[in-house]
């Protein structure tokens, strides 16, 4: 028997080369192995984007498109849309009863958060909902519904996990053994560096490079790209590992292209803005037969409604049959 994968992404935005590196390219390793679940977290995208539900709703569509394109396969992944399955939000308010309002604001990701939106929850985080405090919960039902054993997510996501690992604790000990106690599974690339020279690429940032960028948008971000200060004129030697520029030939730039990037770069053999083209060129390249797969889904978007519908029926079934076992350990089956 496979083991169970879930994982979640926020309909907020398309994919960028940062969710390709440090999570996309290991779904799609693992999509083989497991059991794959990966739900499209509309609900809780509405928790910080509420008032902004067409967003949400073109974005569920956008990202299944950004998700096939790098090559993950509905016949191996079940895509499914979260607000189609009743019982996550059923599991919501059982598992509300089991986590404390000051554990949840003691949640470091959900404080982290809370500090990045004050025009939305306040200067000091007064103006904060009760479903975006409680979206862990919600998560811990998102992993569980479906009995999600191993959830490939990023550092930022841990104190989530180990909320989750807590309510199943504190479920079981209550109820019984019922529900099966997620495992995290990190990338070993869990985060890519910004153009920008930023810790992290980012939408919100501005620093992204999105897979469905074109050559003239990649043109732009490549050539405003942090460089090595030192190095005014064209022919100064230069350091490449504090270049921006080289961190991404280092992604996309055959091995041999990439020795002699760097040998001209310390040399002062190359200057900045032939390179800064080199990389568009290879960045492009890179991006060109994700796009191409892309526009075949896109071409045909019937075919993506179905890919989600196909999902989601599976997902439901699964979500039912585990809603049984959590009714009858609570007493609840009526
Ligand atoms: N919180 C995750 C994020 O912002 C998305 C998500 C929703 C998720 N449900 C999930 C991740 C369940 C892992 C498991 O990226």
């Amino acid at each position: 028997m496979k083991k169970t994968i879930l994982t979640g992404l926020r309909p907020t935005g398309n994919l960028h080369l940062g969710h390709l590196f440090g999570a996309g390219q290991n779904y799609v390793k693992m999509q083989d192995d497991y059991e794959f679940f990966l739900e499209i977290a509309d609900v809780q995208a509405l928790t910080d984007n509420f008032h902004n539900p067409e967003k949400v709703r073109h974005n569920v569509y956008e990202i299944t498109a950004d998700l096939l394109s790098i090559g993950l396969d509905p016949k191996k992944v079940h895509f499914f849309i979260q607000s189609k399955i009743p019982e996550i939000a059923e599991l919501t308010v059982f598992y509300s009863n089991l986590v404390t309002v000051s554990r949840l604001f003691r949640n470091p990701t959900v404080k982290a958060e809370v500090a990045q939106k004050k025009e939305l929850f306040g200067k000091n985080g007064e103006s904060i909902t009760y479903g975006f405090l409680g979206y862990p919960v919600s998560q811990a039902a998102d992993i569980t519904a479906f009995s999600g054993e191993v959830i490939p997510v990023g550092d930022d996501q841990l104190p989530l996990l180990e909320q989750c690992r807590e309510i199943v604790r504190k479920f079981n000990h209550i109820y019984g053994d019922t529900l099966i106690e997620p495992e995290p599974k990190l990338s070993n690339f869990s985060r890519l560096k910004g153009l920008d020279g930023n810790e992290k690429m980012g939408k919100s940032l501005g620093n992204a490079i999105f897979l469905v960028d074109d050559k003239e948008t990649i043109s732009k971000k490549v050539m405003g790209a942090v460089t090595d200060p030192s190095k005014i004129r064209k022919d100064d030697p230069a350091n490449p590992e504090i270049c921006m520029v080289y961190y991404y030939h280092k992604l996309v730039t055959p091995q041999n292209e990439l020795e002699t990037v760097c040998k001209e770069c310390k040399s002062g053999k190359r200057g900045c803005v032939a390179c800064k083209k080199e990389l568009i060129h290879n960045l492009c390249e890179f991006l060109k037969p994700i796009q191409k797969r892309r526009k075949q889904y896109v071409d045909d978007p019937k075919r993506i409604t179905e890919i989600l519908e196909e999902g989601t029926n599976l997902a439901r079934k699964r979500a039912t049959e585990n809603m049984k076992k959590v009714k009858e350990a609570m007493k609840i089956d009526y």
